[in-house]
């Protein structure tokens, strides 16, 4: 038994931890979340752990032995039984991101269509921050149940192919308290970190192919083009490292993606795009949703390329396959149909407002995480984990950087339960759209592509 505080000290000086210091460390922080009078190892220890991974780094063997010890500290998924090519794709979140909608249904119907047999076991997060989360906008359709134990979510795989749901209380305890205890210690933005809690959660899920969405630009969640890329870098390292082939986009987030962001909005825009109203602003999101889907299909060997890939996804979508797919999973899940019929008459925001362009020119930017602090301002995100959402607060896109505008011409539709809240969304706004006279720089949505 090695002593934690040797195991902190060795950290600190800059030593290479073992798989097994890291192992018994992990092992002691989960018995410290079940039971504190008996644990061998204190708060504060954890603290001084968090501390030196931020200021030392990792090897990426260290990271990868600390991904699986946090991985296997709970109860894990098991895909072997369905014989089947898991895959999955996470984003490090965006504003009007709802690539996830689209995706799961979409590789869902390649799973069914043809051989190989391909699942998506979605585990998902909630709206935090400026970024909004994938469960609470499920949770706007009537009955839709996103908290299902792993048998459950078992049979809704092998019936539907795809599972879109929350992390259960005892998947990666260790990721619960590790995450509680870097919100205040000031460790939260360690790339170390990030990686290990981000990648545990989804090695959890069984895969096999991992496609992974890094954000870019001024709605991403890291400061810097380098920082994202050096993110990217971790997190492919990590899941090659653990068997799943894995890859990283890095991607444009700098304005909101689609022509919705917003909890019902965004789950209306899908709706309406594959059931084959595909309206132009959503172009972009219509686009990198196939770009990812493409490579995970070219990781379940249905095809020879990632390009092929986006275009067998692009196809399924236009079919209509995609859509019976979507209905199919939002039934195995307890979720109410019917809505779909009408998305539009669904929507009952208590109040609404058009923001206009305050001259003519062409709009040449914004700060696209102010946009998602706006959005979370009308109602739509939280503050703090546990906040309640509303289902119909949002904003609407009416344009997309680098159009040319007429003075007066809306650029976003705000929906709120409140005249304060779009008092105060207008206010966040009017700070941040940019109208210049001249064209800006086009910028391509997939700006790099990390491999193993
Ligand atoms: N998302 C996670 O799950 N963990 C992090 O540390 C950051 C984002």
């Amino acid at each position: 038994m090695i002593h934690p505080l040797d195991i902190i000290i060795r950290k600190r000086d800059g030593a290479e931890l073992t798989k097994a210091e890291i192992e018994q460390f992990i092992a002691a922080v989960v018995q410290s979340g079940e039971n504190s009078e008996q644990a061998n190892v204190t708060p504060a220890q954890i603290a001084a752990f968090l501390m030196a991974v931020f200021q030392r780094g990792m090897s990426r063997r260290e990271l990868a032995d600390l991904t699986a010890a946090m991985r296997f500290s709970g109860e894990t998924f098991d895909t072997s039984a369905l014989h089947t090519f898991t895959v999955d794709k996470h984003s490090t979140g965006g504003v009007g991101d709802k690539t996830s909608l689209l995706i799961a249904p979409m590789i869902a119907a390649a799973g069914i269509e043809r051989t190989p047999s391909i699942s998506v076991p979605m585990i998902s997060g909630r709206s935090l921050g400026h970024t909004g989360g994938t469960l609470d906008k499920l949770e706007t359709i009537p009955g839709f149940n996103t908290q299902l134990p792993l048998n459950r979510m078992t049979e809704v795989l092998r019936s539907t192919h795809a599972v879109l749901v929350g992390q259960t209380p005892r998947l990666v305890p260790a990721d619960r308290i590790l995450y509680g205890m870097r919100d205040h210690t000031g460790t939260v933005e360690s790339p170390f970190l990030i990686c290990a809690s981000i990648m545990s959660k989804k090695l959890a899920e069984d895969l096999r192919g991992l496609v992974l969405d890094v954000k870019i630009g001024s709605g991403a969640f890291m400061p810097t083009y380098e920082a994202s890329k050096f993110l990217a870098e971790l997190m492919v390292s990590t899941g090659e490292l653990a068997g799943t082939r894995t890859v990283a986009l890095l991607t444009m987030m700098n304005e909101p993606l689609g022509r919705f962001s917003g909890n019902w909005l965004e789950i209306w825009e899908c709706v309406d795009i594959m059931q084959g109203k595909r309206h132009p602003m959503s172009a972009d999101l219509i686009e990198l949703s196939n770009i990812l889907s493409g490579w995970m299909l070219y990781f379940a060997n249905k095809v020879t390329t990632p390009e092929e890939g986006a275009s067998l996804a692009n196809r399924l979508l236009e079919s209509g396959v995609a859509y019976q797919s979507w209905l199919s999973i939002v039934e195995a899940q307890g979720g109410d149909t019917s809505v779909f019929e009408n998305p539009a008459a669904f929507h009952k925001p208590e109040a609404s407002r058009v923001f206009r362009a305050h001259r003519a020119g062409f709009l040449a930017g914004m700060d696209c995480k102010k946009v998602g602090w706006a959005v979370q301002r009308l109602g739509a995100g939280r503050n703090k984990p546990g906040d309640p959402v509303s289902a119909h607060a949002g904003l609407q896109s009416h344009a997309k950087i680098g159009q040319k505008m007429g003075e007066g011409d809306p650029l976003f539709t705000l929906y709120g339960d409140s005249e304060a809240q779009l008092d105060e969304a207008t206010a966040m706004l009017a700070e941040t759209v940019n109208i210049s006279d001249t064209l800006p720089a086009t910028l391509p949505l997939v700006h790099e592509i990390v491999l193993g």
